[in-house]
């Protein structure tokens, strides 16, 4: 049988995933921007949906806005002592505005065969569709009703709800890679979820349909950091196999 695995892999992978550690203590020192560049691009290859990458990575790192934002974010250490904030914007008009580029992309400068772009482009149109049904406003009576009766079908992405949830959703996985990304460069971070979404939106001026679904801060750990291992619950809690 064919793998692509290596020990070598398995072993990089274990190592850059068993280090990443939330820090709530930084070293208040700033995160080179071309850093950043290199760290949200390995998060852009996170799977979404669609390939929709619903999200923005809004990166404050000047000490102005560190300090605007730092206390949106409940005043958590991590958030003070951090060298830059990464907040995580989603919304459907991201996911929109990837369709677009990407049609300009297919249609100007790759160079797929015509078969490849026949089909992108087609897939493209049914990512609109769906962008465009999912949004009236009747799935958000429909959703609440299939949610009372089937609770199970409380995350499907349509109407205003099940659109936050799906970019959401979406958002994540590139969050994910990012804290990992920022560890392969040396950097430490914390993902935070309290912060204050509505003064952040307006400190930030996005519009009110953007989502903040996470606040990633980004820096170098202090040298008094908290970085042991956190306990996981046994792996019979976590795998089902049947
Ligand atoms: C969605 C999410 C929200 C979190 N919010 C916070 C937060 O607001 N403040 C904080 O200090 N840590 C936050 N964390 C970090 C977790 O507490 C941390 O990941 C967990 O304790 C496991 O530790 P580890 O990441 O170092 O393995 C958050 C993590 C996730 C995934």
């Amino acid at each position: 049988m064919r793998t692509r695995s290596s020990v070598g892999a398995v072993e990089a992978f274990h190592g850059l995933n068993g280090r990443r550690r939330a820090v709530r203590q930084f070293d208040g020192s700033s995160v080179p921007d071309q850093l950043l560049r290199a760290i949200v691009a390995e998060a852009q290859l996170a799977p979404s949906s669609r390939n929709s990458q619903p999200y923005r990575f809004i990166c404050a790192r000047s000490t102005k806005r560190l300090a605007a934002i730092a206390p949106l974010c409940n005043d958590q250490s991590a958030a003070r002592s951090a060298g830059a904030l990464v907040v995580l914007a989603v919304g459907r008009r991201f996911a929109r505005e990837t369709l677009d580029a990407w049609d300009l992309h297919l249609a100007t400068d790759c160079d797929l065969s015509d078969r490849s772009i026949a089909y992108h482009r087609a897939e493209l149109r049914t990512s609109r569709w769906f962008l465009s049904i999912g949004s009236w406003p009747i799935w958000s009576l429909l959703l609440a009703l299939f949610r009372a009766l089937q609770p199970a079908t409380g995350l499907l992405p349509v109407g205003s709800a099940g659109i936050h949830h799906w970019t959401s959703r979406n958002a994540i996985f590139a969050a994910q890679t990012f804290l990992l990304a920022a560890c392969a460069y040396g950097i430490d971070t914390c993902p935070m979820e309290g912060f204050n979404a509505v003064g952040l939106r307006r400190a930030l001026g996005l519009p009110r349909d953007v989502l903040i679904p996470l606040v990633i801060a980004v820096g170098r750990a202090a040298r008094d950091a908290r970085t042991e291992p956190r306990w996981r619950k046994p792996i019979e809690d976590a795998l089902v196999l049947l």
